[in-house]
């Protein structure tokens, strides 16, 4: 890497540019030299051993011994499109950010993901989707990292690992891929019933989209816009798919997942292709910004709670299309790093403690998935503002940079006349007050109500919805070994609804709990991993 490679903001240049491209009309090693071979390795003698000394078969096998990164601990599978997010201007008495000025246009990269499958699994599974969208802004990259369901299981990060350990395959047989048809996963949720609402969505048709391009998502907790004046409104995100939202049955799903498993990254990137551009309409609710942080009596901190599309209209402030496909896997759907710390001025966090410890999660895992703390200058992470900072070396550093005086102010470089306190139309946090209290690990008692909205979810259902969630619950608790995790979730569910509980009672060949049965303490259960069970085949 001469100096010549790198532009001053980054971009690769010339020679750089050329290498990567690998356009030579030769095969070459790393280091250009031309090969005549690549096919046979250096021997003594055409029968003999192979020398140490051929370097183009060390360089090669090395380098392929090294091809893989550590998949991402949570939406390891995904599938992703670039585009361009128009605004409709109608954001801008609300938000001061520069992209949400009417007409403005910003490239974007969306990334679509399940949750709990690694990798190589199948893409039809009942999950929850990431819907992860990186905007180009001119102020700096802005990533609203949501999923296609607009609750979460959990009130507080610190839950995280535990979710996910309980949703995550088994640890002696690492089974089931990408689904919550097992003991962990319904332990978890029914012996943390705030999960109940998210538990709900995904055991509805929501669970099982369509494709990716016929999913809404969501941002899920409140965000804080911020206008010119310094007025600031509490608002959660909404994805709205031109194509409407549609769902597979489950059987559908089963058959796609056996017969495709690529069936909705295929369907995305053959859309695309084809030039049918998914596109969504980007919208918001919108609340005033009061001490109590909550609206009509829903707490608007809490990640388990939605506040009704009636009583808080979702207003449409732009249009995104999805235009182009990756042209390298790896490079950028695998390679792109979100965060919801990437914001830009006019768009603000709120004191939501599962966006809070988001805050710390994501640049946490990623310094270990993509090694080291540079992958901000990796192409598909690179902000298209100019970059001035003053971080430097590192694993994995390929900015030259120039000067001597990484530090404010200096005396030497000068360039930057940069002073503290100077109104240079950057990111402000809003001043918030922080309330006077002691330190307590508690959570406000508005986070205790966790099955009214379930019910609210439920009694919106058609009864095909209906009978759809009854079959899902019925053949993922089927699943389970544990009597006492079945018996517990019908409790769950006997205070959502006494039809539901009865009729998946039914499906279990159980007794129904009475409604308002009280979800205790669990008794010790043997443990799952005794040799000799067979896995339930249905
Ligand atoms: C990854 C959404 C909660 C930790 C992701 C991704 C999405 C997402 C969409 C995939 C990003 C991509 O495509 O690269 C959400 C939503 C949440 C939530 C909507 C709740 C509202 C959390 C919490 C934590 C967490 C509470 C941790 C405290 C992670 C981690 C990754 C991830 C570690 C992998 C990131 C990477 O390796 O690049 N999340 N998440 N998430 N999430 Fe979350």
């Amino acid at each position: 890497h001469g100096p010549e490679t790198v532009s001053p903001t980054g971009q690769p240049t010339g020679a750089e540019q050329a290498r990567m491209a690998q356009s030579g009309a030769y095969l070459t090693t790393a280091q250009g030299a031309r090969l005549y071979d690549t096919d046979h390795s250096l021997k003594a003698g055409a029968r003999g051993p192979v020398l140490l000394q051929d370097h183009h078969l060390r360089e090669k096998i090395t380098h392929f011994d090294h091809e893989r990164i550590p998949e991402r601990v949570v939406h390891a599978r995904g599938a992703a499109a670039h585009g361009v997010f128009q605004a409709y201007g109608t954001a801008a008495p609300v938000s001061k950010a520069a992209f949400l000025a009417k007409g403005v246009e910003t490239p974007v990269f969306v990334r679509f993901s399940t949750v709990l499958g690694s990798r190589g699994s199948a893409d039809t599974v009942r999950d929850t989707r990431g819907f992860a969208t990186k905007f180009y802004t001119e102020e700096g990259v802005f990533d609203l990292v949501g999923n296609n369901i607009p609750v979460f299981f959990i009130q507080d990060a610190i839950k995280f690992p535990d979710v996910i350990h309980a949703g995550k395959p088994h640890p002696d047989r690492e089974i089931p891929q990408a689904q919550s048809a097992h003991d962990t996963f319904w332990d978890f949720v029914t012996l943390h019933t705030e999960a109940t609402h998210h538990t709900l969505w995904n055991m509805s048709d929501r669970g099982i989209p369509r494709s990716y391009r016929m999913m809404e998502g969501f941002g899920v907790h409140t965000f804080r816009l911020v206008n010119a004046e310094g007025d600031s409104t509490l608002v959660k995100f909404h994805w709205k798919p031109k194509l409407g939202v549609h769902s597979l049955v489950w059987e559908e799903a089963q058959i796609a997942a056996g017969v495709d498993p690529d069936f909705h990254r295929r369907d995305l990137a053959d859309a695309i292709e084809a030039g049918a551009f998914p596109q969504w309409e980007l919208g918001i609710q919108t609340f005033p910004d009061t001490p109590e942080q909550n609206f009509a009596g829903i707490d608007l901190l809490d990640p388990t709670k939605i506040v009704p599309e009636e009583m808080a209209p979702v207003q449409p402030i732009g249009l995104l299309t999805l235009n182009a496909n990756p042209s390298n896997y790896f490079a950028e759907t695998e390679q792109v790093a979100f965060h919801l710390g990437h914001l830009v001025p006019g768009i603000d966090v709120t004191d939501d403690p599962l966006l809070q410890g988001r805050l710390f999660s994501y640049l946490d895992t990623q310094l270990t998935r993509l090694g080291g703390p540079n992958f901000g200058q990796l192409p598909i992470n690179r902000t298209h503002a100019p970059v001035n900072d003053m971080l430097r070396d590192g694993m994995h550093q390929t900015a030259v940079h120039r000067g001597v005086a990484p530090y404010r102010p200096n005396s030497l470089d000068g360039g930057c006349p940069f002073l503290a306190g100077e109104d240079t139309g950057a990111f402000v946090e809003v001043p918030a007050e922080v309330a006077a209290s002691v330190k307590e690990r508690k959570a406000p008692a508005s986070f205790d109500d966790h099955f009214s909205q379930p019910r609210l979810f439920w009694l919106s259902m058609t009864p095909t919805e209906r009978e759809h969630i009854i079959a899902a619950y019925t053949f993922e608790l089927g699943k389970c070994y544990e009597q006492a995790i079945k018996e517990r979730a019908l409790t769950v569910l006997a205070n959502i609804d006494s039809e539901l509980c009865a009729q998946v009672a039914a499906g279990l060949g159980l007794p129904a709990p009475a409604a308002g049965a009280r979800v205790t303490d669990p008794a010790p259960s043997p443990a799952l991993s005794q040799l000799g069970r067979a896995w339930p085949l249905d």
